[in-house]
């Protein structure tokens, strides 16, 4: 029996993605190369905006098609699992299980009555000790950086966000569980690790976010840790001062502020000023150079006036982030902001994406030119699409670089290199070994 994950959304469900296919593993099925060999089929879906919904739709279609002409088995599991629970099986009545993003560890148990049963099965449930899944059972995909949970669940209320209801409440991971699993993938070869969660600087898991930095730093042989996201109001003078001063933490911070107006933001649910955002940014001091700065907009939001975004547009300029990401408002069911009067046509909303994100891809080339001629450090993560003698490796400051090497010559997944950059485009740097 093979089985094929389809994964969308965010760095949380590719690394649930790593958890289900160690679960199938151990229960007995190999990796099949495509869908068309799978038995089984596992859609880790997303449901944060209405397009992401409609791909996980899309798929299910085709694979409607394809059980018709043979045994296959197909599970939807993610966030829009959660959300919608046993609606899917009335929207798509071929899918065998439901399974929630708050139950994950209860797949084997689905799959085998999927099997035996020929019945259709869902568990959306919430399971208090989730989070405490054995890492000993993750089948991770990344060679060169480990994803590593550290809270899930979100405690936030933004008006237009899934979140607190697709993963649920916070739940924080013990930091002992947390610094075990670090110091195992350091003896695995790991030398970079990626904390998770939706926030992750609220967490408390028997120390705070910047107490947990300092104690997986003075693990021996890690090298980078990163982290992701985190909410500014939970960014707190103690991080800032962390993240500056710990040379093992990548010099990358993503701190979303969705917009640039304070009506909006307080429409939002956001719970902070502009100006309060910009002095929590400004608590990084001088150590603030060193660092890349991104950030998520959101556009459009209900009732969002010309000037509320030309207000967006002035955070870009003064912050001048080098990479923020970019949305157009979707509209989510269950949330608070569904009842907001959006009158702004979607011409007008897409304009606004379209100027917002020229200027960031201008402020990008900006910022990536500036490093040409200098020597960094990169870490090599996978083959360049062209294959031999060109590898895709990433700066600590999370930029792409695209080295070229002689052919012949091998680079481990995973190595950090020193690259001399020789050209900067907006999405990569081109880099020769220094
Ligand atoms: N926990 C993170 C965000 C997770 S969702 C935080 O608070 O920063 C990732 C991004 O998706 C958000 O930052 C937001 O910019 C965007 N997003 C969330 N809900 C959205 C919606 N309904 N429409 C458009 N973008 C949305
Ligand atoms: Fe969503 Fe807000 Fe929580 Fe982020 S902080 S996950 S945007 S509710
Ligand atoms: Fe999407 Fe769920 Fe992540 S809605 S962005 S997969 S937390």
């Amino acid at each position: 029996m093979k089985f094929f994950i389809e994964t969308w959304g965010c760095q949380m469900n590719d690394h649930d993605s790593e958890k289900l296919s160690g679960m199938l593993d151990k229960q007995g099925f190999a990796p099949a190369a495509s869908q068309e060999e799978a038995d089984l089929v596992i859609l880790n879906t997303c449901s944060i905006r209405e397009k992401a919904v409609h791909k996980v739709y899309s798929v299910l279609g085709r694979l409607r098609e394809e059980k018709l002409q043979r045994p296959l088995i197909v599970g939807v599991a993610g966030c829009l699992a959660q959300q919608e629970k046993d609606a899917l099986f009335k929207r798509a009545p071929h899918i065998d299980f439901v399974l929630g993003t708050m139950a994950i560890q209860q797949l084997p148990r689905l799959v085998e009555e999927a099997r035996a049963r020929h019945k259709r099965v869902i568990d959306t449930q919430q399971y208090p000790d989730n989070h405490l899944f054995p890492p000993e059972v993750t089948q991770r995909r990344d060679t060169a950086k480990a994803l590593v949970t550290i809270i899930e669940g979100c405690n936030h209320a933004c008006t237009y966000c899934v979140v607190p209801t697709t993963r649920g409440p916070e739940r924080h991971r013990p930091y002992e569980d947390v610094l075990a699993e670090v110091r195992q993938l350091v003896k695995d070869g790991y030398r970079e690790v990626e904390f998770l969660g939706q926030n992750v600087n609220s967490y408390q898991g028997g120390c705070n976010f910047a107490e947990l930095l300092d104690r997986a730093s003075e693990i021996d042989g890690l090298e980078w840790i990163r982290f992701t996201t985190s909410h500014p109001m939970n960014f707190t003078r103690e991080l800032a001062q962390t993240l500056v001063s710990n040379p093992k933490i990548a010099p990358f911070l993503h701190l979303p502020i969705q917009s640039g107006s304070d009506a909006v933001l307080r429409r939002m649910g956001r719970h902070y000023t502009v100006d309060q955002y910009l002095e929590r940014l400004g608590y990084l001091g001088e150590g603030r150079s060193r660092f890349s700065l991104s950030t998520d907009f959101i556009v459009g939001f209900p009732g969002e006036t010309d000037e509320d975004f030309e207000g967006t547009l002035r955070v870009l300029e003064t912050v001048k982030y080098d990479t923020s990401f970019s949305f157009v408002y979707s509209p989510r069911p269950g949330t608070p902001a569904l009842k907001m009067k959006d009158d702004l046509s979607p011409e007008i909303k897409s304009e606004r994406l379209s100027r917002l994100q020229a200027r960031q891809t201008e402020l990008t080339l900006t910022s990536n030119r500036a490093l040409v001629g200098q020597t960094l450090e990169a870490r090599i993560e996978s083959h360049g699409p062209t294959g031999q003698g060109l590898w895709l490796a990433r700066t600590a400051q999370w930029r792409n670089v695209h080295l070229k090497t002689g052919e012949g010559r091998q680079l481990p997944f995973g190595e950090t290199v020193r690259v001399k950059i020789t050209e900067a485009g907006p999405h990569f740097l081109r880099a020769e070994l220094d």
